[in-house]
């Protein structure tokens, strides 16, 4: 499939979506988002796709937000439909079987937050600013800002943010919980690559337990979240990887695992 406004390739059974609109800072326009989408459905249905790593063409932006030049003649109707479109795509990303990371290399303001928001974690730049500044234009966030940055850093400190509009660097949004780790911006693209090959060498179904059962536990009471855990923990036991994991370890190798369901 070819892309105009992204770039999508597979380097060693990782998946790479680069937003590629580096004049406009990589904003979201709802070709944009339509791509990104058809990338990610791209990613699952590949065999060969462990990990997908998420990134922003250019040494200046991640993505700055939605495409604001598209705003001025946006009806409520087509407003929903936009904030639908991005929900819908970041949901996606959300649903992937397998870890997506956000390689945020500046700025991920608005949509762009929202986007970074959506994968399973962040590695972050130290040159990287996030915020939600859609207050300054007389808006809200609209691709799930208010519900996934609310349940990672708590509500007030969300509101504060979606309040002022205000921009925080790397280093403030790891305190926060918001970044998994920060690097100096010569090395984060490998440090990101070099997880993400290591991810594609892990069970494939650990990989998934992991994500869902987190995910949905997070959303679920303690007692809801645990029985989630020991369904999960018991199906891990159903694929060929668990058996892989205790003999490589009693006999002392490496394992090699396949993801397979039997043996
Ligand atoms: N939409 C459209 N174009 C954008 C953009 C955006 N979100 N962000 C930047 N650009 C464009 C600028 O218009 C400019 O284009 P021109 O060269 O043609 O004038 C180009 O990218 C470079 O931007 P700046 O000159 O502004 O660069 P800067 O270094 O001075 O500032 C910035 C960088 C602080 C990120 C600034 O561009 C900015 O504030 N951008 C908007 C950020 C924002 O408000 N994002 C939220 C959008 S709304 C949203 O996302 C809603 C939602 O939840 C779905």
């Amino acid at each position: 499939m070819s892309y105009e406004n992204i770039l999508y390739e597979v380097q060693d059974n990782v998946g790479v979506i680069t937003v590629n609109r580096p004049k406009a800072l990589n904003a979201l326009n709802p070709d944009t988002l339509h791509e990104i989408g058809q990338a990610v459905n791209q990613a699952g249905n590949e065999e060969n796709v462990r990990v997908l790593v998420i990134t922003g063409a250019g040494d200046k932006a991640f993505v700055a937000g939605a495409d604001i030049s598209k705003f001025p003649e946006m009806n409520p109707l087509q407003a929903r439909q936009f904030s639908q479109l991005g929900h819908e795509v970041y949901a996606a990303i959300e649903a992937l079987p397998f870890p997506v990371i956000g390689c945020v290399n500046g700025f991920a303001l608005g949509g762009g937050c929202e986007l970074a928001l959506a994968c399973d974690f962040i590695y972050a730049s130290e040159k990287a600013q996030f915020g939600q500044p859609e207050i300054n234009l007389g808006i809200i966030p609209g691709f799930g800002g208010t519900q996934r940055l609310t349940r990672l850093v708590g509500r007030a400190k969300a509101k504060e943010l979606c309040m002022t509009g205000e921009q925080i660097g790397a280093q403030e949004a790891k305190d926060l919980g918001l970044v998994a780790k920060v690097f100096s911006p010569d090395a984060l693209w490998d440090s990101t690559m070099e997880t993400a090959s290591s991810l594609a060498k892990k069970g494939r179904v650990a990989l998934r337990a992991v994500k869902q059962t987190i995910d949905r536990g997070g959303d679920a009471d303690l007692h809801a979240g645990c029985t989630l855990e020991m369904d999960a923990f018991s199906t891990c036991f159903a694929s060929g990887d668990a058996m892989e994991g205790a003999r490589a370890f009693l006999e002392k190798r490496k394992p090699s695992f396949s993801g397979s369901f039997t043996e």
